[in-house]
């Protein structure tokens, strides 16, 4: 199984991408560490304890930074709803966050681990980047970076730039900056890793996981269920289970945090006219008809107490 780090805002297609990675036999969830983004920091914590709650899971949950690290705070409540996640009942809240910051809880499951570990960041790039600057040490001990965000063509919050970098540039340009082997699932793919119609009414009868799964994306503006609801972060999940079903470039990535016209904008050199070193390999397409099965077949198996076997339980003893 291979150990991943889960940075998340949940954000409804947040929590379809965390019940995939949770459930995978493949992927062994060791933390899950919560930022401001679709909605505060509060509000995407409580949402990551209510995903653990309901699974009765025992992966640790860590909170994070409130705040970008310089430019003014953007949600998208708009999208995900008031809580962040809309739509579903959940029952009360039965596990409690770490009293560790997630950096601090990042660099600890990080250093204590024998193998190398993934990141999958699925919000802004705040606690990453507060994670390499406060402890560089830790990059040794990183497997590579799977995120979602940035595009290469145009945004969906402003003109250019995709939300998750958009919401804190400075972060993005230092991790894309790091050194570390960067995979960028930007919004091109959420454009093809569509779950449609169709899909949702298998999606709500498969288990109750799929139940609670549709009763959010019923809720969620991502989208609408005729054109199809797109499943930004579940793309970044599912390219460390199916890398075959995306085709990748490697290039130059930079990230734009001066001007005003393009602030957030994740610059990549496909073209190869920079003629720099690349620093990461950019997605460009994904199989619609794969990404589809391997959603729902991960959806599928979503059955009982979702089993993590290294998860950093650990932590709970630790200040
Ligand atoms: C990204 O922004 C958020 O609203 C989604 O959760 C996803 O991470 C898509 O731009
Ligand atoms: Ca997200």
């Amino acid at each position: 199984m291979r150990k991943i780090i889960i940075d998340t805002d949940p954000g409804i297609d947040d929590a379809a991408a965390i019940a995939i990675a949770m459930f995978s036999r493949e992927l062994d969830v060791q933390l899950i560490t919560t930022v401001a983004g679709n909605v505060s920091l509060d509000k995407t914590t409580r949402n990551a304890l209510r995903l653990m709650s309901f699974w009765g899971a025992d992966v640790p949950v860590a909170a994070g930074a409130d705040r970008p690290l310089v430019g003014p705070v953007y949600d998208a409540a708009e999208a995900h709803g008031e809580s962040g996640m809309e739509g579903f009942d959940f029952e009360e809240i039965t596990v409690k966050p770490l009293k560790l910051h997630a950096v601090e809880a990042m660099r600890r499951v990080l250093l204590q681990s024998d193998e190398k570990i993934t990141l999958v960041p699925i919000g802004p790039l705040t606690n990453i980047a507060l994670l390499f600057s406060l402890y560089p040490e830790v990059k040794e001990k990183v497997e590579e970076i799977v995120l979602m965000g940035g595009a290469f063509t145009r945004g969906n919050i402003t003109p250019l730039a995709e939300f998750n970098i958009f919401a804190d540039p400075e972060a993005a340009d230092m991790v894309f900056r790091s050194g570390l082997p960067i995979v960028m699932c930007g919004l091109e793919l959420a454009r093809s890793a569509l779950i449609t119609g169709e899909m949702v009414a298998k999606i709500r009868d498969l288990n109750p996981t799929g139940q609670m799964v549709y009763s959010l994306f019923e809720h969620y503006r991502g989208g609408n269920m005729q054109s199809g609801q797109r499943m930004y972060d579940s793309t970044a999940v599912c390219y460390l289970l199916a890398p075959e079903l995306y085709t990748v470039q490697e290039c130059y990535v930079g990230v734009e945090v001066a001007s005003p016209l393009t602030r957030g904008t994740t610059v990549c050199d496909l073209e190869g006219f920079w003629n720099k070193q690349p620093n990461v390999k950019v997605c460009t397409a994904i199989d619609p008809q794969g990404f589809a099965g391997l959603f729902l077949r991960s959806l599928a198996g979503a059955q009982g107490v979702p089993e993590n076997p290294t998860a950093a339980t650990w932590l709970h003893q630790e200040k």
